[in-house]
């Protein structure tokens, strides 16, 4: 398709909604008369056995309709998106402090929660795996073992290698903190038939698991989604639980059921990032080339499979990042243990592949003395147009040819735009004369894969309806989450019949509009619904043209409908179209083309296209209190032909700053129990508007996809999250603190740094 790209900068389709408390979040849908509202009872014990639950103090409570244990639940006991392992309600064993066990029905939010809080419970506790040690020595682990992909003979050549360096990284999970909680509300229908409104990503997940919980068919259940408030892969999953719950409990009593997380219950009940710690081993020669790696990626994926095998998967994916490696060789494993159910979280386990082989080659320009630039540079994928270094293939480790690499022209650009050099110098000598205040500045680039690892989830569907009077409606299987899905999509339809934006309506998402959809993730929103919405236009747009033109070319443009002699206004077209019974309404359907990953040998073309990004962060810490700031952030980012240059723009500048979050501010510390500490915004410091660089440039690369996308645009969600790891760079090397290095996570809250300034001083 080369279509000229006819997208441009529009607000968000709700800002105003947004910014006025308009926009619609599930809570403010009007409820029926009589509605119930659900709260869980939690397991107070990270694991143990289920001896006896009492649970008639809850059921006399003021308010309590009902109370329900595994034991009542009429169907499926089951909200895992994976494997079967996740029970809605625990049944003989608790694996984690936080776990549902019970379920109150009450007559209010408020009297359903302190019900919750009258649990009687006896559990045989057992002593709970919670440290990497302790799961490995406990064997506890998902899958069989280890999964190891590798490239070439990486230990043969790491033990020839002119130099080699081993040493770990280790990286927190990351709480979402979208501002909207987990919420759900279930409308009972005749005939037993359900209907869910759910701030879900993946609204057919949630009919399926809906489904099976009240032994329907799939086309018993209906779930909707106009909007969420936020994400950020934390309503992937962890949505199905209040779904299920709500469906239930509104087949019990007939009544409508509602159910939102208070935010202490959400961070407390709900996965989060996987942490991970990952340890390397790399030979490379004096110019800082790298020879071979070998990369263990150990990650805690808390009590329930969920998404971590995609995730450690997606992590291996990546332990490449924007670098040509010769010989390497990933060993992933994906320990078991008494936590919260790890869960996607932007990036998918990217951002911690990335951290892993970004840590690598600041080590190896320390060790050299070069410049982390420089090295960067050196060991890159070769541009299309040049011969990869010393006749090697060009080919990732998975086997994946890199056609499409961008990052030399990119980071040509930005360091000189950003003039990186001699910022550099400037900060070097201004550390010099300042004992306590050092600043630091650091260049890191992105290369992400976009397609859903798990293949067939690379599809997408549309309906779209064009009304009598020229009005549009349009379906897809997306959903929004802020990201502006729905505003490019409606730009997408626009442009097909020429019209302007205002007319096309944009609907919630709706399970009975378009069917098994896949869920909004993996950054492929619009590529995938994007093209199933022009797919749906395009079957309207020819029959249209077909009657109208009557063989001859026919043109949408500006609101009119031109062939030959002929000009009318679209709505014209349609009245005519209309009268001559030509249909106006299409579905749309889109998969992903060139496409084959076998997962077992890890070998294939997982991902369609790569995206890149490039940053240079500028920071300064204070060594006397360990508190630090980002001053500067510099970002050029290749979103190919974009659909909607500001929302692109809004996605960098957002990611970047959740980034620097997951980096700085944000740490989980759950106690020796397993509670959970940090369960609320006064123990978990998310950023705020503040805490964005002041000087804060980005940049889109004016550009097109080489594979033929919708308008040759690029995915952009979650790459821009990585971009924020040129910011450890920074604080690693100028601000003094490698040397450190024992001490060094990849938290860079103000107790970590003074303590990794402590391991250098000593
Ligand atoms: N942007 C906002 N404002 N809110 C979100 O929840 N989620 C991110 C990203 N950007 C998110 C966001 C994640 S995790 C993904 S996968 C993508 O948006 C999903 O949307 P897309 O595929 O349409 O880019
Ligand atoms: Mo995004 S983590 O793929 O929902």
């Amino acid at each position: 398709m080369s279509v000229h790209n006819p997208m441009a900068s529009m607000a968000h389709d709700s800002a105003r909604l947004h910014v006025t408390g308009a926009a619609r979040y599930v809570d403010d849908v009007p409820t029926p008369q009589g509605c119930l509202h659900l709260a869980f009872a939690l397991s107070p014990v990270a694991r143990g056995v289920i001896r006896k639950m009492d649970l008639s103090a809850m059921r006399a409570a003021p308010g309590v309709v009902a109370v329900l244990s595994a034991a009542d639940l009429p169907f499926a006991n089951d909200v895992s998106p994976s494997v079967h392992d996740e029970p809605l309600l625990a049944t003989d064993r608790v694996h984690y402090m936080g776990q549902p066990v019970a379920l109150v029905v009450a007559d209010s939010h408020l009297a359903a929660r302190k019900a919750a809080r009258l649990l009687q419970i006896e559990i045989d506790a057992e002593p709970p795996i919670f440290s990497i040690e302790d799961a490995i020595a406990a064997d506890s682990c998902f899958e069989d073992g280890p999964r190891v992909w590798a490239k070439g003979d990486a230990q043969s050549v790491l033990d020839q290698a002119p130099r080699r360096l081993q040493g770990a990284i280790t990286m927190g999970g990351q709480e979402h903190f979208y501002l909207e909680g987990q919420a759900a509300l279930a409308l009972p229908q005749e005939g037993g038939d359900m209907v869910i409104h759910s701030s879900t990503q993946h609204p057919t997940e949630i009919q399926h698991k809906v489904a099976d919980a009240l032994g329907l068919p799939m086309h018993g259940v209906r779930v909707e989604c106009r909007r969420m408030g936020g994400g950020f892969g934390g309503k992937e999953s962890q949505g199905n639980a209040l779904a299920v719950a709500c469906a239930v409990a509104a087949r019990l009593t007939g009544r409508a059921c509602k159910m939102r997380y208070d935010r202490d219950d959400d961070m407390i009940i709900t996965g989060k990032r996987h942490d991970f710690r990952i340890a390397y081993d790399v030979g490379f020669d004096d110019q800082g080339q790298i020879a071979a790696v070998r990369f263990t990626q150990i990650t805690r994926g808390g009590w329930a499979q969920d998404l971590t095998a995609p995730v450690a998967d997606r992590a291996m994916l990546h332990a490449d990042n924007a670098y040509l490696l010769p010989h390497a060789e990933i060993t992933s494993l994906r320990l078991r243990t008494n936590m919260q159910s790890a869960t996607a979280f932007r990036g998918f386990g990217g951002p911690q592949g990335v951290l892993g082989i970004e840590r690598v080659m600041d080590h190896i320009a320390h060790d050299l003395g070069l410049d982390p630039a420089l090295v960067r540079r050196r060991n890159y994928y070769a541009a299309p147009t040049q011969p990869a270094r010393a006749g090697l293939a060009n080919t990732t480790p998975y086997g994946m040819e890199v056609r499409d690499f961008l990052l030399h022209e990119m980071t040509d650009q930005l360091l000189s735009d950003c003039a990186y050099a001699a910022r550099r110098a400037e900060i070097t000598a201004w550390n010099e004369t300042s004992p306590i205040l050092k600043r630091g500045i650091a260049f890191s680039p992105v290369k992400f894969g976009i397609s859903f690892t798990l293949t067939h989830l690379n599809q997408a569907g549309a309906l779209v309806h064009v009304y009598q009077d020229g009005s549009i409606m349009m379906n897809h299987g997306g959903t929004e989450m802020g990201q502006g899905l729905f505003q490019k999509l409606a730009q997408v339809a626009a442009s097909r019949f020429g019209v302007g934006v205002d007319q096309v309506k944009i609907t919630a998402t709706d399970t009975a509009k378009v069917p098994n959809t896949s869920a909004t993730a993996a950054s492929s929103g619009s590529d995938l619904n994007g093209m199933a919405v022009l797919a749906a236009c395009d079957a309207i747009r020819s029959r249209m043209a077909a009657f109208l033109g009557q063989g001859a070319e026919v043109r949408f443009a500006d609101g009119r409908v031109l062939w030959g002699a002929q000009n009318i206004s679209f709505a014209e077209a349609v009245a005519a179209c209309y009268q001559a019974r030509v249909g106006l309404s299409a579905t749309g359907f889109y998969k992903t083309p060139d496409l084959s990953w076998d997962r077992a040998a890890g070998q294939g073309r997982p991902f369609f296209y790569f995206a890149h990004g490039a940053a240079v962060s500028e920071v300064v810490i204070d060594t006397l209190t360990g508190e630090n700031r980002i001053l500067r952030a510099d970002i050029l980012h290749d979103v190919g032909a974009s659909l909607n240059p500001a929302l692109d723009r809004g996605q960098v500048e957002g990611g970047y700053v959740q980034g620097a979050g997951w980096l700085t501010t944000e740490e989980l510390i759950w106690d020796h129990q397993g509670r959970l500490r940090t369960h609320a915004p006064s123990t978990y410091k998310i950023p705020a508007c503040s805490d964005r660089p002041p000087v804060f440039n980005v940049a889109l690369v004016d550009g097109q996809n080489p594979e033929s996308t919708i308008y040759r645009s690029k995915a952009v969600g979650e790459l821009p999250f990585m971009l924020d790891i040129s910011f450890s760079g920074a604080l690693g090397r100028d601000c003094g603190l490698w040397g450190g290095l024992s001490h060094w996570t990849r938290f860079a809250t103000p107790e970590r740094i003074l303590a990794a300034i402590a391991g250098v001083r000593s």
